[in-house]
């Protein structure tokens, strides 16, 4: 792919990852549009970045999806590249979370769903404009799971797998993952070791991205599905954070 000249939509690009590629890309004089639930942070971004567009969602509701679409279609018709990467993680037990419902709802909906939504409906969009791609964030936990993350860890495993089908389906639109270990950003402040900087993760996304390779591995990531290969049991025993 190329790196400049794109109409790039992030979903989540208020924080984190997301915020990081809005930047790169900005650098690299692409048309950046971001959509993020909190106004407040969209605003904090227009303030940092004045070249980022910004729409407001929330991405848990369809209603809220179909508007993104329908502007996206109006205001932004040039639209070649989709990177689908908010996501939510909770933490908690089967057995001892009371509210586990509306937990996993809201996992599904911002991990899985609506990136799923948001391919179907701009798909015929970026087909028309050609040179297009869909980035999809997923993680390493969705390889291999960690034990008090289980519907975290189903949803990226979905993305996985959905990006994968997407990749053998389409001819025209390249379908790109990215699958990150553990990244320094708001989703996993207070907890883990040994963190990239979400700048760092994008150095090796956009090196991956111009090379049309298709499934980025960042940093340890690598040696972890390596060793998913030659020791399955090692690689559950290291990540799962069972007692
Ligand atoms: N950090 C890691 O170690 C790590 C590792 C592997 C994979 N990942 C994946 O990387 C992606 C980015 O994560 P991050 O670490 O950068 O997280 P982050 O800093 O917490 O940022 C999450 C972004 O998603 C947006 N978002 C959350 N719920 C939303 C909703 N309902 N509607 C619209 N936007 C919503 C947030 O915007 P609002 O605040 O406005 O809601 C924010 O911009 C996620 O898919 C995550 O699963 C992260």
């Amino acid at each position: 792919m190329k790196l400049n000249n794109n109409t790039i939509l992030i979903t989540g690009g208020t924080s984190g990852i997301g915020l990081a590629m809005a930047k790169r890309f900005i650098s690299l004089h692409n048309k950046v549009i971001i959509a993020a639930r909190s106004t407040d942070k969209l605003k904090a971004v227009k303030e940092l970045l004045p070249q980022v567009e910004t729409i407001q969602c929330d991405l848990s509701k369809p209603a809220d999806i179909d508007k993104l679409v329908h502007t996206v279609e109006q205001e932004y018709p040039k639209l070649n590249v989709l990177i689908n990467n908010a996501g939510v993680q909770y933490n908690y037990h089967f057995l001892t979370e009371a509210d586990i419902h509306t937990k996993a709802i809201h996992e599904i909906d911002i991990n899985l769903t609506a990136p799923i939504r948001l391919t179907a409906h701009l798909l015929p969009l970026l087909e028309q404009n050609g040179d297009a791609a869909i980035v999809n964030v997923s993680s390493s936990l969705g390889m291999v799971p960690k034990a008090n993350a289980p519907v975290y860890c189903g949803t990226k495993a979905g993305i996985h797998i959905f990006s994968k089908a997407l990749r053998y389906q389409l001819k025209d639109t390249k379908v790109f993952e990215v699958v990150p270990a553990l990244v320094d950003t708001a989703m996993t402040q207070g907890r883990g070791k040994g963190k990239i900087t979400p700048d760092q993760l994008v150095d090796e996304f956009v090196r991956g991205f111009e090379r049309d390779k298709y499934e980025i591995n960042i940093g340890k990531v690598k040696i972890l599905r390596l060793l998913q290969r030659i020791a399955p049991a090692l690689a559950d025993r290291i990540i799962s954070g069972k007692d």
